[in-house]
C-alpha cells in the first residue's frame, strides 16, 4: 500500500524501550512521529535526535495514559497542531509482579487502563479517520503473555489476553481494505518493564531476553508485511504453540512457578 502523502505515526510509549525503538523504525522510512508517554525529557531527547537524523517532523505529547481522559486528550492535542494520524502503534503497557490480592488495587487498575482502555480508546478514536482515508494501520504490543494465565503477573497477563483477542479481531472486521491490523507479541526483552514490574523486590532470577531493537525492528518488518500476529523469535513461537496442547492446570502451575521464580519479596 502506498502512502498518500508522507505518513504520520502516532506511537505511546516512545520514551524507553520497544517503543522508543519503533519509532526509529517509522522514524528511518521518514515518517512524521507524534510521541507519547509521561517523561517528556526523554520523549524530547529522541525527538531531537531523530529530527536531525531523519528531517522529520516530530510532536511531542506528554500524557498519562492511566487517566481515563487521556486517549481523548491525545486525540484533540494531535487534532489541534493539525495532525491527521495514519499509523498507530499501540505500545504503552506495564506490569506488576505478585499476587493480586497483595499489589495495591488502585495500581493494579491502572494496568487495565494503559493496557487496555487507553489502547482501545486511541484505537477507537483514531480509526474512524484511517478507514475515510482508506489508509493506515495499527499496531498493538501485546505479549507472549497473552496465551496463558498468569499467576504472579494475573491483570498483566490477562490484559495482554485481551489486547490480543481485540486485535486479531478487529484484523478479520478489516480484512479487505488497506489498512493493517496487527499485534506484536514479544517474549522477555530488555527494557525498564521488569524494575517497573518488581518495584522493590529483588530479582532472584534473570530471564535472557532479546534486545528491544530487535524485537522492534523485526515488529515493524512484519507490520509493514501485514502480518496479523507477530511474534518475534524461536522460542517464543514454540512457548506459544506447546502451551496449546499442554494441560491447562499444568500451565497454571508452570507459569506461576516460573514467576516466583523471577523476584523475592
Ligand atoms: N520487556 C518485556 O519483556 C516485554 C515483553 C512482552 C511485552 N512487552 C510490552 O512491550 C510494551 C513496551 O514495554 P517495554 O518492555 O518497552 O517497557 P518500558 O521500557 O518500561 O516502556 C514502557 C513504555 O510505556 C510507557 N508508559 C507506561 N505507563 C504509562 C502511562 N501511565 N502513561 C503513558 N505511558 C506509559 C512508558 O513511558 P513513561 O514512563 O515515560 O510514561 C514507556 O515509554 C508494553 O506494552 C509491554 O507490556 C514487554
Amino acid at each position: 500500500m502506498n502512502p498518500p502523502r508522507q505518513e504520520t505515526v502516532l506511537v505511546t510509549g516512545a520514551s524507553s524501550g520497544i517503543g522508543l525503538e519503533l519509532a526509529k523504525c517509522f522514524a528511518a522510512d521518514k515518517s512524521n512521529l507524534v510521541l507519547v508517554a509521561r517523561n517528556t525529557d526523554a520523549l524530547k531527547t529522541l525527538a531531537v535526535e531523530l529530527r536531525a537524523k531523519f528531517q522529520i517532523k516530530i510532536q511531542v505529547i506528554t500524557a498519562d495514559l492511566a487517566k481515563p481522559d487521556s486517549a481523548e486528550f491525545v486525540f484533540q492535542e494531535a487534532g489541534r497542531a493539525g495532525i491527521e494520524v495514519d499509523m498507530l502503534v499501540n505500545n504503552a503497557g506495564f506490569g506488576l509482579h505478585g499476587m493480586f490480592h497483595e499489589l495495591p488495587l488502585n495500581r493494579q487498575l491502572e494496568i487495565l487502563q494503559v493496557n487496555q482502555t487507553a489502547l482501545t480508546a486511541l484505537t477507537g478514536l483514531f480509526l474512524p479517520g484511517m478507514i475515510e482515508r482508506n489508509y493506515g494501520g495499527i499496531l498493538n504490543v501485546g505479549s507472549i503473555a497473552a496465551f496463558q494465565p498468569g499467576p504472579c503477573m494475573a491483570l498483566y497477563f490477562a490484559s495482554k489476553a485481551y489486547v490480543q483477542s481485540f486485535t486479531e479481531a478487529l484484523a478479520a472486521e478489516l480484512s479487505g481494505t488497506n489498512l493493517v491490523i496487527s499485534v506484536l507479541c514479544p517474549g522477555p526483552t530488555e527494557t525498564n518493564f521488569g524494575k517497573v514490574a518488581r518495584g522493590n523486590k529483588v530479582r532472584r532470577r534473570k530471564l535472557p531476553g532479546m534486545s528491544a531493537d530487535f524485537v522492534a525492528r523485526y515488529g515493524y518488518d512484519q507490520f509493514r508485511r501485514g502480518r496479523v500476529v507477530i511474534i518475534p523469535g524461536i522460542a517464543n513461537k514454540l512457548t506459544v504453540q506447546l502451551v496449546r496442547f499442554l494441560p491447562r492446570a499444568f500451565v497454571r502451575r508452570l507459569v506461576k512457578y516460573f514467576n516466583q521464580q523471577i523476584y523475592r519479596p
